[in-house]
This record gives C-alpha cells, sequence and structure tokens, in this order.
C-alpha cells in the first residue's frame, strides 16, 4: 500500500487542482493500492491533522477548476518554528501527522514561502515533493510556474478593456498587476498585451520625470491616451535608495493605497492630465486554467508521479527547456527568480517604444 498526504498552501491560483489531478491519475494508474490524505488548508491541515482520505474520483473532473479542492492558508516561513497560541511546536506536529499515518511522501503545490517550508520538512527527514504555484513566476529552478500563465491571460485582458475606454476619453490610465516583489507578470502581460505603453517594474527602478517624458512623447506623436502598466512592487529610483527598514516605514505611513495611486498624482501633478487606475487584484488568480497551465500541470503531476515511484523525494518538480525535471529543493529553495533588467526581451520592448521609466 502506498500512502501519499498532499496539502496546496499560500495564495491560490488556477491550476493546483489541475496539478494535484496530475499526480494521482500518474499513481493511480500505475500503483496498484493508494492512499490519499488530503490536508486542509495547506500547512494548517497537517499541523492540526486535519484532512480527509481521498480517493480517484475525488480528482476527476477537476481538470478545469480553479481554486484548491483542498482550501489553502498562508503560514509564514518565519513564524514555522515559533511556537502556536497554545505551545505547539508547529514542525515536530507536521512531522507526528506525517509519520503517525504512515506516509511514504508528501506533496507540496506552493510558491516561495511554501516551498522554504518544505524544504525544511525535507532535512527533518520528511520525503517531500514540490510542485511549483504561483501567478508570480518567481520560483527559483524553472522556466515556469503554473498559474502564472493564466493570471497572464487575465491581466493582458485587463489592459485590453482599459485600452479601449483609455482611447475613447483620451486618457491616462494605469493598470496595476500583482506579483509581489517581481515584475514577470506585469511584463508579459504589458508587452504580450502589445499595447502598454509604459511598464513599471520592481527589477528597474522608475524616474517619474522619464515616465512623464514618455506621456508627453506620446502626445507630442499625436497618440491621444496612454497605458501603464505598474506592478504592485514598482518603486521609484529615490525610494530603491531607502533601507527595506526606511522603505517598509514609507509604504506604511503613505496617503495611498498602493504604489499606482501615487504614481497617478504624480502625473496628474506634472502633467496636468486625467489619470485612472485599475487593479484587477484577486481577479488575476481566480477563474479556471488557461489550456497552456492545464497541459503544464498534466506533465508535472505525472512527473510528480513518477518521482514518487522511483523513490526521487526531496525536490522540486521543474520545467526547463520545455522537459520536466527533479530539481533538489536544498538548491533553490529560499532563492527569488527575478526579472533580468539586461534580458532581451527588456531590449526588445524598449526596442519597440515601451519605457521602462529609466
Ligand atoms: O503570490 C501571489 C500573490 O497573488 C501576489 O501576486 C500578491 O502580492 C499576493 O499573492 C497577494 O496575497 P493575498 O492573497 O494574501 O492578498
Amino acid at each position: 500500500m502506498m500512502k501519499i498526504g498532499m496539502l496546496t498552501s499560500g495564495g491560490d491560483c488556477q491550476a493546483l487542482n489541475a496539478a494535484m489531478r496530475g499526480v494521482v491519475k500518474g499513481l493511480t494508474t500505475n500503483v496498484d493500492e493508494l492512499e490519499i490524505y488530503g490536508f486542509e488548508n495547506g500547512y494548517k491541515g497537517l499541523i492540526y491533522e486535519q484532512y480527509r482520505i481521498l480517493t480517484a474520483s475525488d480528482f476527476s473532473g477537476i481538470l478545469t477548476r480553479g481554486g484548491t479542492i483542498l482550501g489553502s492558508s498562508r503560514q509564514p516561513f518565519k513564524q514555522m518554528r515559533v511556537p502556536d497560541e497554545n505551545g505547539l511546536d508547529k514542525v515536530e506536529a507536521m512531522k507526528s501527522t506525517y509519520r503517525k499515518l504512515g506516509l511514504d511522501c508528501l506533496v507540496i503545490l506552493g510558491g516561495n514561502g511554501t516551498q522554504k517550508t518544505a524544504n525544511l520538512l525535507r532535512e527533518e527527514g520528511l520525503n517531500i515533493i514540490h510542485l511549483p504555484k504561483t501567478i508570480d513566476n518567481d520560483i527559483y529552478g524553472t522556466d515556469v510556474t503554473f498559474g502564472f500563465q493564466s493570471a497572464v491571460n487575465i491581466a493582458t485582458n485587463a489592459i485590453d478593456c482599459i485600452h479601449t475606454t483609455a482611447s475613447s476619453h483620451g486618457r491616462v490610465f494605469i493598470v496595476e498587476i500583482m506579483g509581489h516583489k517581481v515584475g514577470s507578470l506585469t511584463l508579459h502581460a504589458g508587452v504580450v498585451a502589445g499595447g502598454a505603453d509604459i511598464i513599471l517594474l520592481p527589477e528597474i527602478p522608475y524616474d517619474i520625470d522619464k515616465v512623464v517624458d514618455a506621456i508627453h512623447k506620446r502626445t507630442k506623436d499625436g497618440k491621444g491616451f496612454t497605458i501603464l502598466a505598474v506592478a504592485e512592487g514598482a518603486i521609484s529610483k529615490d525610494d530603491a535608495q531607502l533601507t527595506k527598514k526606511q522603505y517598509k516605514a514609507k509604504v506604511a505611513s503613505r496617503r495611498y493605497p498602493s504604489v499606482s495611486y501615487e504614481i497617478a498624482d504624480q502625473i496628474q501633478e506634472k502633467c496636468g492630465v486625467e489619470v485612472r487606475v485599475a487593479v484587477p487584484g484577486h481577479t488575476q488568480r481566480g477563474g479556471s486554467p488557461c489550456p497552456y497551465d492545464r497541459v503544464l500541470c498534466t506533465r508535472l503531476g505525472s512527473a510528480a508521479a513518477k518521482a514518487i515511484m522511483d523513490g526521487k523525494f526531496g525536490c522540486m518538480i521543474a520545467m526547463i527547456n520545455n522537459k520536466t525535471k527533479c530539481v533538489p529543493l536544498g538548491e533553490v529553495a529560499g532563492k527569488l527568480k527575478t526579472v533580468d533588467p539586461d534580458s532581451q526581451m527588456i531590449q526588445e520592448a524598449k526596442r519597440i517604444g515601451i519605457s521602462f521609466g529609466d
């Protein structure tokens, strides 16, 4: 009898169910006896022994369903070694649940923070497989994460929709794109949409005067409107000089809900034009996975099943050059994949006239 546990942790995305389905289908097709323990709401379920015993049929018909059938929650890595409010040692509790159930492996789907805890559990002796999930595409060691392409599609659609109304009204519009501290989603949605005239990323601190120049240039060229795709983590050149602590304090005290509103105010003041901000927010994580993510997850899930059957644990199942690969968790956990400001894609975008405000 093979016993596996599964959990989905951190911010959700569209393709978590598709990935779990891939794992389970890969196992049930090839393993005679399988028991699946689905932990509820991420690591919480593992800590507090909240789980459901699932069967193959629970994973049937969920390829297209967004969210996660297991539920998710954020359990910060930094807090993992801190006892809970009742003094419970969370790491020991997770190990104890795993051992009590006699699991052969724990499949963990999540982003960077989740991956760090997965690595910690590996170091503590558990058999772990990690599947790289996040709309931010910021996991080191894989070309792409699942959820990313679905989010690109939604963010692109948001920019497309803003295009028509911006051009009717001759307005400057800011579309704020998710991505936490990384600009991959904004870059792809901004460039793929073909419509963002200015793209502001955390990796390329902006100079507001350069942004204003780019707007003026468009006006001079007879373009009646401008669209800015701004990453939620975008940062000005001045703010980039601050220490982490100083910047945190500045963000905490600023009167704007996010950086986009600050930029909007500055543009309005410097250009005397009307600026609107549109924030698609969590819609970028919602709905069903796009076909690309369905294929990606089916492949990653199937590769995870193979790794489990081969007894190859302690790794992330990555996609590298269109091939699935087991990458040791110890080599990637704690590293962030950011946008390279000198990458071809940035250069190509600049060549077609997109401003990065630098
Ligand atoms: O990591 C995924 C993500 O959607 C980020 O892009 C965003 O910054 C964050 O999660 C939002 O988190 P929450 O859902 O907790 O508000």
